[in-house]
């Protein structure tokens, strides 16, 4: 089916992308579903993420990256798209800037006409959390009853509606975060919205060993999670680079990535460091989508230890983006713009 046969793109900035659905977390769960689902049957083309860090060489007192995430999506879908994703740590000093900014591209893949560009942040925040939404699902205990979010950014802040939407059992959220005031108002944010108590705390290995899950959402730069925050029947989930060490992971007794193909492709991810090592291959790791098709059979003992990580797939960006899109369209939102009138040469 061809999307587009003229060069309009339809532009929605992120006034618009909420209109049109994007902070609905049972939407964007259901979508990171079928998508896993879709990438395990074949039917997504999705290459590692092209990683520009920048400036070159040290001492700057900045830091930022550029991801470029490309994807094809067929089945009932055929769209393709990228997404052009970036964070820098100097935002963290700047007010009114989000630490990662991203802007989503829909194409035709017929005529490789763009046919939509719209704000890609909160599609990524809400997705980034959402994946770990469906990670818990499928990997806690069925008793689990408390988490520990690590991390009140805006990650810390989706990772809330994910946990209380994908895994309603859990009652009692620890959010931790090195800046105490952050995630104090983060949690009087969702005072009262969700069933569920959320207890800020400053030092999240104090509480580690109440929660069921811990799901660290952190721009730690180094490791902080070790064996000592371990216990029987644990999972953690790491959405960050630097969180978990190398023991810990390996002491767990089941691996689980979202991607195999792409997470070993990133040098800090502690998948990426154990296979390089030669210590970890594909057939010991459960991807997302053997989950989500159910060809995992989950938990065989109550008290096993899960790692779950995660580098995020263009992909999700892509598939949400486009029923935005769609939603936008019945909508009548959004700024039409045009590549050309008509084109100078073809
Ligand atoms: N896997 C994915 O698909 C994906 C997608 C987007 C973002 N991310 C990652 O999620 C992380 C969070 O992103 P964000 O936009 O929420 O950033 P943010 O700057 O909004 O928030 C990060 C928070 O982590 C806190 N923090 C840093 N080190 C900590 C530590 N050791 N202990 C406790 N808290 C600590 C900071 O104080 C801050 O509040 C980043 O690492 C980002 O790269 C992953």
């Amino acid at each position: 089916m061809l999307h587009s046969i003229d060069a309009g793109i339809l532009f929605l900035q992120e006034e618009e992308v909420i209109k049109a659905g994007a902070l609905d977390m049972k939407m964007t769960l259901d979508a990171v579903e079928e998508t896993y689902a879709l990438l395990g049957k074949g039917q997504v083309l999705n290459p590692p993420k092209t990683h520009i860090a920048m400036p070159i060489g040290s001492g700057a007192n900045w830091g930022s990256f550029f991801n470029s995430m490309p994807c094809y999506i067929g089945g009932d879908y055929n769209i393709g798209g990228t997404k052009w994703a970036a964070e820098s740590k100097k935002n963290a000093t700047i007010p009114g800037i989000p630490y990662g900014i991203d802007i989503t591209i829909l194409s035709d893949p017929e005529t490789v006409l763009p046919f939509c560009i719209l704000d890609g942040t909160l599609i990524t925040a809400m997705r980034t959390s959402a994946v770990a939404g469906v990670f818990a699902k499928h990997t806690v205990p069925k008793d689990a009853a408390t988490a520990l979010l690590v991390g009140a950014g805006v990650i810390g802040r989706t990772m809330i509606m994910a946990v209380c939407e994908a895994v309603p059992q859990i009652k009692k959220i620890y959010l931790a975060d090195l800046d105490l005031a952050k995630a104090e108002a983060l949690a009087a944010d969702y005072k009262g919205v969700y069933d569920v108590e959320i207890i800020p705390t400053a030092d999240a290995k104090s509480v580690a060993g109440e929660a069921d899950v811990i799901i660290t959402e952190t721009t730690a730069r180094s490791p902080f999670l070790d064996k000592s925050w371990l216990k029987p029947g644990l999972t953690v989930i790491n959405m960050g680079s630097m969180e978990a060490d190398l023991e810990s992971v390996k002491a767990s007794d089941i691996i689980a990535v979202d991607y195999w193909d792409q997470i070993i492709t990133y040098d800090s991810k502690a998948a990426a460091q154990l296979y390089k090592a030669g210590e970890l291959t594909k057939d010991q790791v459960i991807e997302l989508s053997e989950m989500v098709l159910g060809n995992w059979e989950g938990r065989k003992e109550a008290n096993q230890i899960i790692n779950c990580s995660s580098l995020g797939l263009g992909a999700l960006d892509i598939m949400i983006g486009y029923k935005l899109f769609l939603n936008a369209q019945k909508m009548g939102l959004g700024t039409h713009v045009k590549l050309w009138d008509k084109p100078l040469w073809e």
